[in-house]
């Protein structure tokens, strides 16, 4: 006792909790989990939309800590993200083994925008370590949610994904072909595989199709119900690939919303993807969301559940709902809190872990010029509200009781009206809260700032910075909690903290009329010229350090705050 004591004081910032797995296994938005094991590593790959690199591939060796471990998409040969508004893009990556190689098949949408008529293009990768990915190559059917599974039996290819029966009344279902992975044509019949276990009409949408192999029998999960809280997993099985499917007795064999249980934290999971780990335990990894007050501002994680079989059919989690506190497995502790992350943009290339939105047509930002530390920006006409790349750096918003703090470079002169660089708790182009420092408005000098967006409402404020240059030790902070955001400033990183707006966290999980979200609240550094280019007058701007700071994470089992 004495021994955890004294340890517990050394570690202060964080515990080590016996935890053993707790859900969600990957905090942060990381929606369609999709899971591979190779040997005695898990890999797991999930969506991530209009952001660059795409598709992130996280990886295992004890099933409860996961490390990002590879991007399939980082040239933009694999993908084109220009001008892709938020939830479109690419998303819903499946993992597979396909001759010895492993694959990815995913999709691509440029963008849902009805006017335009653009619809999702099914393609897929491949890779012989999972680091480095082909160029893709691109199926002819029409759909979503693609995967690729090979029957041993007979080594034939099936493309598996979502479909309409027609382009004329457009009823969705699971469909089928034979596949030639390396022109991705359809060889084989393009059939109906199976219409789900809900009414079938022209809203609904049975969805992301996974197959595998399982003793005598083929079996075909997918996802039902729609993205939000009536989203859950189905399952059939047949002796063939091609059909025809049986529906499981227990189905849904996934779904928190079932029962009345609409009341739990853990909402819309589904999306699954079954596995055994080399000891023979069967697990399922699928997404949900933690729903606070009736809000995700993080979006749809990924989590993991037990499966155990009966009569050849899965039960997940002994067929009761998931709950947070719930714990499971025999593994390595996670780390909870994590330790906090700390970036001095001291090294020659970026942390993986920062992305750009859509694909930059340029660099628009430098590290560690001149051998001194920091990130130094090239700021252009675009800002968070563009369907463009502004200059901004941006990391997944990974606790829900956490800070982001981001330090400023000091300037050699001031910044003129709309010259401005900050921080910001960005959902989308059409949602982010943002704190800042810019020209004043309406009088000279500069202001800290902040603007925050509610439904197409915005509301800015701004106190005088009283510096005629930004000084050395100005530091702009978000404190995220699971129902609110407060944007303030200190001097120095440790200096007291000023706070100057709050607001709820239903704002940071909110897509305007006609428009979705599919993704959670990340995290951004950005500077930009408000839709001028940045004036060679201006003084070079930036970032010396990024801080985030985890505290534990106390998310009742039920949405009651
Ligand atoms: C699924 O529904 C479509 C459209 O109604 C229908 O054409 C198809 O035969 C159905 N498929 C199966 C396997 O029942
Ligand atoms: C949640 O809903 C279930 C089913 O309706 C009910 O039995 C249970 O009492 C509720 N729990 C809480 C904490 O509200
Ligand atoms: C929960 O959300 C409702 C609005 O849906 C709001 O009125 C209430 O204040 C929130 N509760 C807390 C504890 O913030
Ligand atoms: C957990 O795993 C360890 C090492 O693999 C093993 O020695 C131990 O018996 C296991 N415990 C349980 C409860 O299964
Ligand atoms: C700037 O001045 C205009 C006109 O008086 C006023 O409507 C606006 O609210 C002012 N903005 C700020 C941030 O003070
Ligand atoms: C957002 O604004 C639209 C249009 O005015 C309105 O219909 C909708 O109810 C608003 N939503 C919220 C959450 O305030
Ligand atoms: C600048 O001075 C004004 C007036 O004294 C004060 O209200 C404001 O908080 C100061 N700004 C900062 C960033 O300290
Ligand atoms: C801020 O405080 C933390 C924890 O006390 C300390 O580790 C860190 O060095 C301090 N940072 C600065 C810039 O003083
Ligand atoms: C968030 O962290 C703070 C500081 O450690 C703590 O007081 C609070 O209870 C935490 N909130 C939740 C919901 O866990």
């Amino acid at each position: 006792m004495r021994w955890l004591l004294d340890r517990v004081i050394i570690i202060q910032l964080w515990v080590l909790a016996a935890l053993a797995i707790k859900n969600p296994i990957i905090t942060g938005w990381n929606p369609d989990p999709s899971v591979i094991r190779v040997g005695d590593e898990y890999f797991i790959a999930t969506s991530s939309f209009e952001y660059w690199p795409s598709t992130p591939i996280y990886k295992s060796k004890d099933l409860a800590n996961w490390e990002l471990y590879s991007h399939a998409f980082t040239k933009p040969s694999q993908a084109q993200l220009y001008g892709v508004p938020t939830g479109a893009g690419t998303w819903a990556p499946t993992l597979s083994l396909v001759n010895g190689k492993y694959y990815m098949a995913s999709m691509t949408r440029w963008t849902y925008d009805p006017v335009a008529r653009v619809w999702p293009r099914v393609m897929w990768v491949s890779s012989r370590d999972l680091k480095t990915w082909s160029d893709p190559v691109w199926g002819d059917a029409w759909g979503i949610d693609p995967s690729l599974f090979q029957d041993q039996a007979t080594q034939k290819v099936y493309l598996n994904f979502m479909a309409p029966n027609n382009n004329a009344d457009r009823i969705w279902g699971i469909y089928q072909c034979e596949v030639d992975v390396d022109s991705g044509r359809c060889v084989g019949e393009y059939r109906s595989l199976w219409n789900g276990t809900l009414p079938h009409t022209s809203s609904s949408r049975p969805e992301g199709p996974k197959m595998f192999r399982r003793d005598q029998w083929y079996y075909l999960l997918i996802a039902e119900g729609g993205t939000d809280d009536l989203h859950r997993a189905t399952i059939a099985r047949s002796t063939s690939p091609e059909g025809p499917w049986e529906a499981a007795p227990n189905n849904p064999i996934l779904f928190n919303g079932a029962y009345g249980y609409d009341n739990l934290t853990v909402q819309s999971t589904g999306h699954a993807t079954l596995f055994d780990t080399p000891e023979g335990e069967s697990y399922a990894v699928f997404l949900a969301r933690r729903k606070t007050n009736g809000t995700s501002p993080l979006g749809r994680e990924s989590f993991l559940a037990p499966v155990q079989w009966k009569d050849g059919w899965p039960i997940v989690n002994g067929g009761e709902p998931i709950r947070l506190s719930q714990s499971f497995g025999n593994t390595t502790d996670q780390v909870s809190p994590p330790k906090p992350f700390t970036d001095n943009f001291d090294r020659a290339n970026l942390d993986p872990s920062w992305y750009q939105l859509r694909i930059p047509y340029t660099q628009n930002f430098e590290i560690k010029k001149n051998g001194a530390n920091g990130i130094t920006f090239k700021p252009n006409v675009f800002g968070l509200s563009d369907r463009d790349t502004p200059a901004a750096i941006l990391r997944k918003q990974k606790s829900l009781n956490m800070t982001f703090s981001a330090q400023l470079l000091p300037t050699k002169s001031g910044l003129g009206y709309g010259e401005t660089i900050g921080i910001s708790a960005y959902l989308s182009e059409l949602q982010h809260q943002d704190i800042a420092v810019s020209g004043c408005v309406n009088s000279t000098g500069m202001c800290i700032f902040t603007r925050l967006m509610m439904n197409g409402t915005v509301e800015y404020d701004q106190v005088k910075l009283n510096s005629s240059t930004i000084p050395s030790d100005l530091t702009l902070h978000i404190r995220a909690q699971p129902l609110s955001y407060t944007l303030g400033y200190s001097l120095g990183m440790n200096g007291t903290k000023y706070w100057l707006k709050e607001l709820s966290s239903s704002w940071l999980a909110f897509a305007p009329t006609n428009w979705f979200v599919f993704e959670g609240t990340s995290f951004a550094v950005f500077a930009t010229g408000t839709g001028k280019p940045w004036p060679p007058h201006a003084p070079e701007v930036g970032f010396s350090r990024v801080t985030e700071t985890y505290f534990e994470e106390n998310i009742p089992d039920y949405d009651k705050w």
